[in-house]
């Protein structure tokens, strides 16, 4: 899995100068995102870790708008780089795996996270790591995809007869299910359409952002295979690609009891 993660930083890492022009729905996401948060009650100068902040969406949006003392992170260098460039030294800056928070617990109001947890491995596992990070009375804010994402990618690897690489993405009530029980959650849902100008388009706009890791396992597609693919794509004549974003908020108690039982 070690493999896995650093494949991941690395082509996150490759992508961060061209991130910013390619990635329309993630700043989509994280204007949503923002929005949501920006509508909670917050204690004045909050504390807050921001995971997988890639070129930094979601931190110019929501840090300017909420102030407070910021750590934010990512996986990859050079996403951490790119976002300090951005943002300047208004916030702390952190390369870190949001699965494994080297941090201690409970210090922080907000955790947010947009569209970087459909990359954990662990999903429940993270979310209770990152819950153990939160003050009483805090809140975890995400913004990841859900299972109708890619559903014209699947179709169309279904019509040539192969599996796709891209990942399963949770509904709206596993997401919730995958959070800690003490957790009081609240799920979101919307369904982006992204335009499709020709098959191939698609892959390269991942590949672009950095956004194409396989699924561990998952066998590469031979080249006759792809074509089929790109085929049957096109044959469908989708007006675009699917992109199902969940959007949970999810707050802790402000009693200071904190089990880790999770659903
Ligand atoms: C699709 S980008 C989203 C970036 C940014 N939040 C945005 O809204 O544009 C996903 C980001 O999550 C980061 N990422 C992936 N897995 C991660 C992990 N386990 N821990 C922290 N960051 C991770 C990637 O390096 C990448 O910068």
């Amino acid at each position: 899995m070690r493999d896995h993660k650093s494949r991941i930083a690395a082509r996150f890492g490759a992508a961060a100068p061209d991130y910013e022009a390619h990635s329309q729905v993630q700043r989509q996401a994280a204007l949503r995102l923002a929005e949501r948060v920006k509508a909670l009650r917050l204690p004045h100068a909050p504390a807050v870790l921001e995971i997988g902040c890639g070129t930094g969406h979601l931190t110019r949006e929501l840090l300017p708008a909420i102030g407070g003392d910021w750590i934010v992170s990512d996986i990859a260098p050079a996403m951490v780089r790119a976002c300090r460039r951005e943002i300047g030294e208004v916030a702390r800056y952190a390369v870190m795996d949001g699965e494994l928070p080297s941090l201690a617990p409970s210090r922080f109001d907000l955790v947010v996270a947009s569209l970087a947890a459909q990359w954990f491995v662990d999903l429940p596992g993270a979310l209770a790591a990152l819950s153990d990070l939160l003050k009483p009375g805090g809140c975890i804010a995400i913004a990841t995809l859900g299972i109708d994402t890619f559903t014209e990618w699947r179709a169309a690897h279904d019509a040539a007869g192969v599996s796709a690489a891209t990942p399963t993405y949770p509904d709206a009530g596993e997401l919730a299910r995958a959070f800690p029980r003490h957790l009081d959650v609240e799920i979101e849902e919307e369904l982006v359409l992204e335009p499709l100008a020709d098959p191939l388009e698609f892959l390269r706009g991942l590949r672009r952002i950095g956004a194409d890791t396989p699924e561990p396992g998952a066998q590469p597609l031979s080249a006759g295979q792809l074509r089929q693919v790109l085929r049957a794509l096109e044959e469908a004549r989708h007006a675009g690609i699917s992109y199902h974003l969940l959007y949970a908020i999810a707050l802790r108690s402000s009693s200071t009891s904190q089990p880790r039982a999770t659903r």
